[in-house]
């Protein structure tokens, strides 16, 4: 959606992954406080998302919905000046049907009055979900709601979260700033594998204000080991994701923060180009040995071999492969050493990969490095 938002994927951080329906404002507040103290917001991460539970049962008497008074006391506004007087913004959520997923009031036929709410709360983020949506077509669901934000006036991302049932990059890119390609991700291995693969095929519809999302990170929550994670965050960079972290900041593990904290990782993601990388190469059992890679802007390549087989594998990226010419020398950055590994490589790199491991790489051609003088 062009509305002036997503040049990049966005970033930040959301309630339900870790939290689910345990939320309250104590919670968001000191998320808001964490990712100030962890140096996260610095590097990108400034979205607060309060995802499902946030709202009363049942709207008011004027049909307006209503924080839940037992967790969100205070109310949105006031949450929302709290995360904003921190550099940071407030996402909420609603569903583009009758009720949330968790039964909260859904915002079918109340477009209007809630966004109005939304915007009137200071709200920069609204997540529309696909619950209770009485069989009618996502396609006629959403765009009701991209007009009524915006006819409010304030600029408000908007994350469709139709979980890829109708082909969202088909048609989202004029509705939404992002849209969900697959169902829930959750803290397996398979999972986040399964959800890379399915996401893949829509790179071709993503770019600056419009982005395929296969939804938020689980780094962090304690289902995947160190290199999975490490997997997990590297292909989500790769194909430009949504980096929105789903475990609780307040309490990371040293490992869980160096991998959300990659500044070299971050850069790839958030690279003006905005152009998805891709699963270009695979073989070995069931196609475990994987290339992923995609361009950047200034000439360079993005590059992540990936090792989805039970032992180790020697990976390699051919040029053909990833989209360079023949001949052309690169130099090879390791983005999780943080160093040049290969000054000159020519028509091919590879790497040993532990089971489950990655490695990111940026490849920047020499005439490139030059500043094209060639
Ligand atoms: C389904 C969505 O896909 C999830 O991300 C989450 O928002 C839940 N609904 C909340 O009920």
């Amino acid at each position: 959606l062009q509305n002036g938002l997503a040049r990049t994927p966005p970033m930040g951080w959301n309630s339900w992954n870790f939290f689910a329906c345990n939320i309250n404002e104590t919670v968001i507040k000191e998320t808001a406080d964490a990712l100030i103290s962890t140096g996260l917001a610095n590097l990108g991460y400034t979205y607060v998302n309060i995802d499902d539970c946030w709202s009363k049962v049942t709207r008011d008497a004027k049909g307006q919905m209503v924080p839940d008074p037992k967790t969100f006391k205070s109310g949105i506004k006031a949450l929302a000046d709290y995360v904003h007087s921190k550099g940071l913004k407030l996402g909420i959520y609603s569903d583009a049907g009758k009720f949330t997923c968790q039964v909260r009031p859904g915002s079918i036929f109340h477009e209007k009055e809630d966004a109005m709410s939304f915007a009137s709360w200071d709200v920069d983020y609204l997540k529309y979900d696909n619950c209770f949506n009485l069989g009618i077509e996502p396609k006629k669901r959403y765009p009701p709601m991209r007009d009524a934000l915006n006819a409010t006036g304030r600029s408000i991302f908007y994350s469709i979260c139709e979980w890829g049932v109708d082909d969202p990059a088909l048609w989202a890119g004029k509705v939404g700033n992002s849209w969900r390609t697959t169902e829930d991700i959750n803290d397996t291995w398979v999972s986040m594998t399964n959800i890379a693969d399915l996401n893949d095929k829509w790179a071709a519809y993503a770019g600056p204000g419009g982005w395929n999302d296969p939804d938020m990170l689980e780094v962090g929550n304690g289902g995947m080991t160190y290199k999975e994670y490490r997997s997990h965050f590297s292909i989500w960079a790769l194909i430009k994701a949504p980096l929105l972290i789903g475990c609780d900041i307040r309490n990371m593990t040293a490992e869980t923060k160096e991998i959300l904290s990659n500044q070299e990782v971050i850069a790839v993601n958030q690279d003006p180009l905005g152009v998805q990388g891709r699963k270009v190469h695979s073989n070995g059992t069931d196609g475990c040995q994987q290339v992923w890679a995609g361009p950047l802007s200034g000439n360079s390549l993005s590059v992540v071999l990936w090792n989805r087989c039970m032992q180790a594998a020697t990976i390699t990226a051919e040029w053909n492969v990833i989209g360079l010419e023949a001949g052309t020398s690169v130099s090879v950055r390791d983005l999780w050493q943080h160093e040049v590994v290969l000054n000159n490589a020519v028509a091919s790199f590879s790497a040993q990969l532990d089971a489950h491991d990655c490695r990111m790489y940026v490849f920047t051609p020499q005439a490139a490095l030059m500043g094209n003088v060639m």
